[in-house]
C-alpha cells in the first residue's frame, strides 16, 4: 500500500474506539514514557517492561499525573530486563502490538563498555523478537537509528544506502535490523524498523555523561553553566521532535502487513548545525525570561560521531502516511516549559 497522505488523523479516531493491548519496552525512558501518555490517553491498555538501566520511575510518576485513573488503570509495569527471555516473554503474553524501545543509547557509552550495549541491544532484542514470535502478536515495532548510516557521505540519507558503522552502538542498531529482517523470511514474523534521528523533547534525560545535547545544553544554559560544543559547531543534525516519532510507532505498528518488514527514517527532513542549535535555545529562553549570556566553549570532535544528519523521509511519508507536525523550533518551544521546570 502506498497512501501518501497522512493517516494520523483517521487511526487517532480508531484506537480510541478500539482498545488494544501493547507492551512498550524502555517505557520508563523518555521515548518509551511519551508512547505511554499517548497510548493510555486513547484509552489503550499498555504493558511497561523496563528495568530502569537508565529510565526513571519519575517518568511514569508524571505520566500518571497527566492522565485519568481509569487510563492509568489500563497500565501494567513489569520490572524487568531484556537480556533475560522469561521477563520478555512474561510481558508479551496477550499482547496485539509491541514497541521495542528498551535499548542502552548513547555512541559514547558504547565506546567505553560495548559489552553492557551489546547484551542490552543484540541480546535483548533477540529475546524480545523470539518472545514475541512465540506469543503471535500482530507486530513488532522497533527503535533503530540513524547511526546505521555510518560513514555514509550521501545527504539526505535515504534507507537503502548506509555506509561502515562507526560505533558499537551503531553496530548493535544495524544488527537488529539484519535480525529483524531473518525472522520476517524465516517465520513469517511482521517487524517494523524505525531509524531515529536525534529525537527530543520532555522527559529526556538531561543528567548524566551521556546525555543528550538538547536537554544537555538547555540545563546548563538554565543554571548559567558553559556549554560545550564538540568540533567546530558546523557538524548537523536533523532533529526530531518527539510527537513525530510517536506518531511513526503508532503508523507502524498498525500498517498493513505489505509495507511491514522494511526500516523507515523517522525525522523531519531539516538539517541544523549546533551552532544554529545553540541560537535557537538561547532564543528560547529568552521567550521564556532566561538570559543565557556566555558563548559556547568549542572543544574536539568528539570520535564515533557522524559530521552531517539530514533525513529523506519520503518512503515512511509514502508507505506509512507519516507526516511530522514539529519542525525543530516548534519542538524546542513545546518542550521549554518542561526543561524549566526541572
Ligand atoms: N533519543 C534518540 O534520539 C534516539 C535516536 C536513535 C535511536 N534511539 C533509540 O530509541 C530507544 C529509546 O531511546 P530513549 O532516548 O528513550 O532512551 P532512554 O535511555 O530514555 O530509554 C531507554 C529505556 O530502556 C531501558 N532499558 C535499557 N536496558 C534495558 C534492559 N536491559 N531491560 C529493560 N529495559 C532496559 C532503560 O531503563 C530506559 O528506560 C533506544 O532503543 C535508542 O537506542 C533513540
Amino acid at each position: 500500500m502506498s497512501t501518501d497522505t497522512p493517516r494520523y488523523p483517521e487511526l487517532l479516531d480508531q484506537l480510541s474506539g478500539e482498545t488494544k493491548t501493547w507492551l512498550i519496552t524502555g517505557v520508563a525512558g523518555f521515548i518509551g514514557s511519551n508512547l505511554l501518555e499517548h497510548l493510555l490517553k486513547l484509552n489503550q491498555h499498555v504493558v511497561g517492561l523496563d528495568n530502569f538501566a537508565t529510565g526513571h520511575q519519575r517518568n511514569l510518576d508524571e505520566v500518571q499525573s497527566l492522565v485519568a485513573p481509569e487510563q492509568w488503570a489500563g497500565f501494567t509495569f513489569i520490572e524487568g530486563d531484556i537480556r533475560n527471555l522469561e521477563d520478555c516473554a512474561r510481558a508479551c503474553e496477550g499482547v496485539d502490538y509491541v514497541l521495542h524501545q528498551a535499548a542502552l543509547g548513547s555512541v559514547p557509552r558504547s565506546l567505553n563498555d560495548p559489552i553492557t550495549t551489546n547484551a542490552a541491544n543484540i541480546t535483548g532484542f533477540l529475546n524480545m523478537l523470539v518472545a514475541a514470535r512465540d506469543a503471535e502478536v500482530k507486530s513488532f515495532t522497533y527503535a533503530a537509528s540513524s547511526s546505521t548510516y555510518g560513514d555514509h557521505p550521501a545527504l539526505p540519507k535515504v534507507e537503502p544506502n548506509i555506509g561502515k558503522p562507526l560505533s558499537p552502538y551503531a553496530v548493535t542498531k544495524y544488527v537488529n535490523e539484519l535480525y529483524a529482517e531473518v525472522f520476517a523470511r524465516s517465520y513469517g514474523f511482521k517487524a517494523i524498523g524505525l531509524r531515529y534521528f536525534n529525537v527530543f523533547g520532555k522527559r529526556q534525560d538531561p543528567n548524566g555523561a551521556y546525555a543528550a545535547v538538547i536537554p544537555k545544553w538547555t540545563a546548563a544554559m538554565v543554571r548559567g553553566e558553559d556549554v560545550f560544543i564538540n568540533g567546530d559547531g558546523e557538524t548537523s543534525r536533523d532533529f526530531c521532535f518527539i510527537e513525530n516519532a510517536v506518531q511513526a510507532n503508532l503508523l507502524a505498528a498498525t500498517a498493513e502487513d505489505s509495507v511491514k518488514n522494511e526500516v523507515y527514517n523517522v525525522a523531519v527532513g531539516d538539517r541544523t548545525t549546533l551552532n544554529d542549535l545553540f541560537a535557537a535555545l538561547k532564543s528560547a529562553l529568552v521567550e521564556n525570561g532566561v538570559v543565557y549570556d556566555k558563548e559556547p566553549v568549542y572543544r574536539d570532535f568528539r570520535p564515533g560521531d557522524v559530521r552531517h544528519s539530514q533525513a529523506d523521509i519520503g518512503k515512511a511519508a509514502g508507505k506509512l502516511g507519516y507526516a511530522p507536525e514539529f519542525r525543530i523550533r516548534e519542538g524546542i518551544a513545546k518542550a521549554m516549559p518542561w526543561y524549566l521546570q526541572g
